[in-house]
């Protein structure tokens, strides 16, 4: 029997592409795996109605982890007319399967490092090495919405303010949601040797939220007196990583705000193609590529796979292969190094395969 079980999700469009890109590189390394595959995508959606069939969960916590490729999700006008007409007005409703497999597997920590690799034409500016931890199960993500307030909500003191024709979403935080992934944030510079957390909020507008949030990282923060906490405003955050990326080594903050800070963080180290992340529970993960499933490429294998390789690379490390890991890493490190195997969107015409090749070359 291999020593670890992976659920193996391809999911649909590119997502393919960049899943047989890491498989080469992970069974060249010799990883004593079983990798088993999952159902999840559009064409679940449409066939069945469910884009995370229920086999595929279960299949999943009879694993060890699980490596994700991408998926195609659309907009609720498009997913119920692309359902298929026998499953048509049953009350089926297109739920994201990330979202739900975050909360159903309490994956809390969505854990990205992005890391400009020497060498990398499209680094914005080379050295920037930092890791976001986003808190990945609360938040404005946690699905309560409403097209109209509902009128039960007028009869709540401090509601009367809230037009009758709003659309609410609500927005939950946690004092023990806010502690544990702070705490993550502040476990993980303490192993790295990461000198300084940064907690980012808007706690002078979203006063009680972020007011939770914010409490819990200070208390926190207390307990690792060998390590820097600071924090800023998710605005002005956007302005200070640009102005200068080097002053952050490791940012926690809530859901929405680091799905945004994350997204232009992997920009600042060569965009979409070089984004990988985890998200990360107490006994199990779910390693991907930040990216979507690029429908206009899907098949052509034409994307880059480097930050599906990297995410496998996070994987192995969450795995405690840590050797092997810094394998992948090293040999990621040395092709973007070299420049001469790029993919179209680093400037080069090599395909998917291409790259998985030059990275399995190197290892
Ligand atoms: P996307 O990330 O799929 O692609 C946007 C563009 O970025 C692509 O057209 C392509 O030019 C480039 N790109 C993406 N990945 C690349 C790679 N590995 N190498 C080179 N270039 C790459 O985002 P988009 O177009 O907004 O969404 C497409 C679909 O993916 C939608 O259905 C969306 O809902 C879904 N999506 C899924 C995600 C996931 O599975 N985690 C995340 C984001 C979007
Ligand atoms: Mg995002």
């Amino acid at each position: 029997m291999a020593k670890y079980k992976i659920a193996w999700l391809p999911g649909d469009g590119i997502g393919v592409d960049v899943m047989d890109a890491a498989r080469l590189v992970l069974d060249r390394l010799g990883v004593d795996a079983e990798y088993v595959p999952g159902d999840i995508g559009w064409e679940f959606w449409r066939k069945e109605g469910d884009a995370l069939p229920k086999r595929t969960l279960d299949m999943m916590k009879a694993t060890d982890c699980a490596l994700f490729g991408a998926i195609t999700s659309k907009g609720k006008d498009a997913a119920d007319k692309e359902l298929a007409p026998d499953l048509q007005g049953k009350g089926y409703s297109y739920r994201s399967p990330i979202v739900r497999m975050r909360q159903l597997l309490d994956l809390y920590i969505c854990l990205r490092p992005c890391k400009a690799y020497p060498g990398n034409l499209l680094n914005y500016k080379d050295g920037i090495d930092l890791v976001v931890f986003r808190e990945n199960t609360e938040g404005m993500y946690i699905g309560i919405e409403f097209a109209k307030a509902p009128e039960e909500f007028f009869a709540i003191k401090g509601m009367e303010k809230l037009p009758r024709d709003a659309a609410v979403s609500i927005r939950a935080i946690t004092p023990g949601g806010s502690e544990r992934i702070v705490r993550a944030a502040f476990e993980y510079a303490r192993k790295h040797h990461r000198m300084k957390v940064t907690a980012v909020h808007k706690a002078n507008v979203l006063r009680m939220t972020d007011g939770v949030f914010m409490d819990a990282a200070r208390k926190v923060s207390a307990e690792y007196p060998d390590i820097a906490f600071d924090d800023a405003n998710i605005d002005a955050m956007g302005m200070w990583l640009l102005k200068n990326p080097f002053n952050y080594e490791v940012i926690v903050t809530t859901n929405l705000f680091g799905d945004i800070i994350s997204d232009l963080c992997a920009q600042m180290v060569g965009g979409l193609g070089f984004g990988c992340s985890g998200n990360i529970g107490t006994d199990y993960a779910v390693f991907e590529p930040t990216h979507g499933s690029a429908p206009k490429y899907a098949g052509q294998y034409k994307a880059n796979p480097i930050a599906t390789i990297l995410a496998a690379k996070m994987m192995l490390d969450w795995l405690g292969e840590t050797d092997k890991a810094a394998q992948i890493e090293g040999a990621v490190a040395t092709v973007i190094a070299e420049g001469l195997v790029r993919t179209y969107d680093m400037g080069g015409t090599a395909k998917t395969l291409d790259m998985a090749d030059a990275v399995v070359a190197k290892l």
